[in-house]
Formats: structure tokens, sequence, C-alpha cells
């Protein structure tokens, strides 16, 4: 009895030793691996917060044309916001279907043999329209529909886009729904909406942007504001309006 109640002692001294060196070399190992409050590291994290995944600022420089000079590649019109009468652009071109300004009127071609490439046969229907042209558009669009729905698809003179050299309607070749709200399910109407931002072209008159632009959805109609700012638009999937934080421009 005597023997085992010794050697009962040993072995628990043996047990209390064992913990008591296990934790020496725990607290060992923790103290060399913690950085100590005066080391760099500490003092950079109270100092210096680390930097949040927020999303960087926006570097677009908003102001890098005017949206008020006709000749800029940025000028904002609309029913608010209406051309000189004799404002024509000094640099036009011929190409087929109409006249465009001359970086336009290569975006334009661009686009449409790029469409060619991939079997899409897209054409120009009309492009650069002088105010008169306009006038006389407008006018027959008035006699043959009434004012307040000519209104809803046609600029008055003054107000098109196509006045700025900038704005061109493009169709099928096949005449698939030209002009028409159906263009936008036909094969160039879809590659239109996919690809056209790539060229610097936006449409301008998007499907739930009635009221700000003041126009029903012209799936053909594209607008030339260069491949910056076509991109930033059609990545936000905004309107010139909202992104230049100008007015709505609904009516007259
Ligand atoms: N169809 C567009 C709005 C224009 O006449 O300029
Ligand atoms: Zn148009």
């Amino acid at each position: 009895m005597a023997m085992t109640r010794k050697k009962t002692v040993t072995i628990v001294a043996l047990l209390i030793l064992i913990a008591l060196l296990a934790g020496a070399i725990f607290l060992f190992y923790r103290s060399a691996e913690a950085p100590s409050n005066n080391s760099p590291q500490a003092t950079q994290k109270q100092d210096s917060p680390q930097p949040t995944p927020d999303k960087q600022p926006s570097t677009f420089d908003k102001k890098r044309y005017s949206i008020d000079d006709p000749n800029s590649i940025w000028v904002v019109v609309n029913k608010q916001r209406p051309l000189l009468s004799d404002f024509v652009p000094s640099n036009l071109q011929s190409i087929q279907g109409g006249q465009l300004r001359s970086e336009v009127a290569g975006a334009v071609q661009q686009l449409i043999a790029a469409a060619n490439k991939e079997n899409v046969s897209l054409r120009t229907i009309s492009a650069y329209r002088s105010f008169a042209t306009q006038q006389s558009t407008y006018n027959n669009y008035v006699k043959a529909d009434g004012q307040a729905n000519a209104d809803t698809y046609s600029a008055r003179p003054g107000h098109s886009e196509h006045q700025t050299g900038l704005a061109a309607d493009l169709g099928n070749g096949s005449g698939q729904c030209d002009l028409e709200v159906c263009f936008e399910t036909t094969a160039g109407g879809t590659w239109l909406a996919k690809n056209a931002h790539t060229y610097g072209f936006i449409i301008r008159y998007t499907k739930n942007d009635t009221a700000t632009t003041g126009y029903q959805y012209e799936p053909w109609h594209i607008r030339y504001v260069g491949v910056d700012l076509a991109n930033e638009l059609y990545s936000k999937g905004q309107t010139m309006e909202t992104f230049f934080d100008l007015p709505a421009a609904p009516t007259y």
C-alpha cells in the first residue's frame, strides 16, 4: 500500500511538472508571435487605419468638353436646349446615306464594317439634317399625325441632334423595322444596342427615359459622343441629361 501511495504521489508530481512546462512553452511562443506595442507594425495599426475596399471615386472628367458649344462632341441638344437656326457643322463628310461630321462618319463606317464582319447588315437611313430639312420633316409629321404625336418622335427645327452632324438613324440592310420600335429585336438592332458604345455612340432615346429625353424609344437613333463618354453612359445606363445634371426635357 505504502509503495502504491508513493507511486501515485510521484506520478501526480510528474504530471504537474509536465503541465507547468507545457504552460511555459505556450507562453513563450505566444509572446514571440505577438507584436509588441512598440513595434512599427503595432504603431501603424493604431495611427493609420487600413484602407477599406470602398469603390474608388470616379475620375471621369465631366468638363473635358463643352455641353453648350454646338461644335463640341458632347453638346446636349433637346427640347430645352436649341441650336441656332443657322448652325451648320463645319466638317461634314459624305457617306452612304447622308453626311456626318468627319470623325463621326469614320466611326459609323467602322461600326457598319464591324457589324458586316459578324454577318449583320446595317445601313444609314438619315444623318445630318439642316434646320430647313428638319423643318419640313417635322411639318410633314404634324400634318400627317397631329402636333402632339409628332412631338413624341420628331424634333422641332432647331432642336434636332441631326442638325449637329453627330447623330444618325441606322436600319437593317433588309429594311426590316426601319424607324420602328421593333428594330430593337432585329439582328441589326440587337447588334447596335450591344456594340454602339465601342465606336463612340449611344442610343440616345432609350426605352425607360422618355420623360427625360422628351422622345419615345428610338433604338435606331445613335448619337456620337466619343468612346470615353459612350462607355461611361453605357455602363451607368444614364442619359446625357442625367449624367450632366441637366433638367429633364419632356416638353418645349
Ligand atoms: N427623331 C429625333 C427626335 C429627331 O427628330 O431629331
Ligand atoms: Zn434620329
